[in-house]
């Protein structure tokens, strides 16, 4: 791929939108299955609670998580316009019922109240958030206290390869989101790392691998 292809590919994975946006995130949701659905494992969902998801993209795992049983209750946020209307349209069943419901927002800024939720979950954003920090304290007010947040991302030392991440990621290594975290005033941190089996990128075999970190609101 030329460079400005590159940088095309990294502005719609921080950003997807428009037709591209669509065909982005329908390969995002096969490409990142593995990851999004061990972060959600680490969450541990039971019925009944409120769970929030940030950066879902055209919210296609939101199913997996009212899966947890009667009562659960889903709440999308996504700083793309293009992926909250899908999300809303992919999921219009779950929105009709009051199950599910999508909104436009930043990490940065939640545009929700304190002590609302039991879970918190996010999968391949924390590249974009600048400040980390920031988000992470966002996560850490919205969230009830004992509250869970579980984030999954592809570890530094894997994605360093990856020749779109030139183009405006910040990488992270397990260590580093864990002490980021600390940070933000989250306790009982626990980090796992999977290994993916390789993929082909432009004719290049590429390693992946999926970090999952988790922790709770002390
Ligand atoms: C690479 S995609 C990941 C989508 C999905 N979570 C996955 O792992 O396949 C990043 C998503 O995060 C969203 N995003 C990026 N920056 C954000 C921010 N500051 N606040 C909320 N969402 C953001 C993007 O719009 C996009 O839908």
């Amino acid at each position: 791929m030329s460079p400005d292809e590159l940088q095309g590919l990294a502005q719609q994975l921080r950003l997807p939108t428009g037709d591209v946006g669509l065909e982005v995130a329908d390969h995002l949701n096969r490409g990142n299955a593995f990851i999004v659905k061990r972060s959600i494992e680490h969450l541990g969902v039971r019925g009944g609670e409120r769970v929030l998801e940030i950066g879902m993209a055209n919210g296609y795992f939101a199913a997996d998580i009212l899966g947890a049983g009667p009562g659960t209750r889903y709440v999308g946020i996504d700083l793309s316009e293009t992926m909250v209307r899908s999300a809303n349209a992919l999921n219009g069943a779950y929105v009709a019922a009051g199950w599910a419901s999508f909104l436009h927002g930043d990490a940065l800024r939640l545009p929700l109240g304190d002590d609302l939720f039991d879970a918190a979950l996010t999968v391949n954003t924390v590249y974009f958030w600048d400040p980390l920090e920031r988000a992470l304290r966002e996560i850490h007010r919205i969230l009830k206290p004992g509250g869970r947040v579980s984030i999954g991302f592809r570890p530094r030392h894997i994605m360093r390869h990856y020749p779109f991440v030139a183009y405006g990621f910040t990488m992270y290594s397990d260590n580093e989101l864990t002490q980021h975290l600390k940070k933000a005033g989250f306790g009982r941190i626990q980090t796992m790392e999977y290994a993916e089996p390789p993929r082909d990128f432009d004719g290049t075999l590429l390693e992946v691998a999926t970090t999952v970190v988790s922790a709770i609101k002390a």
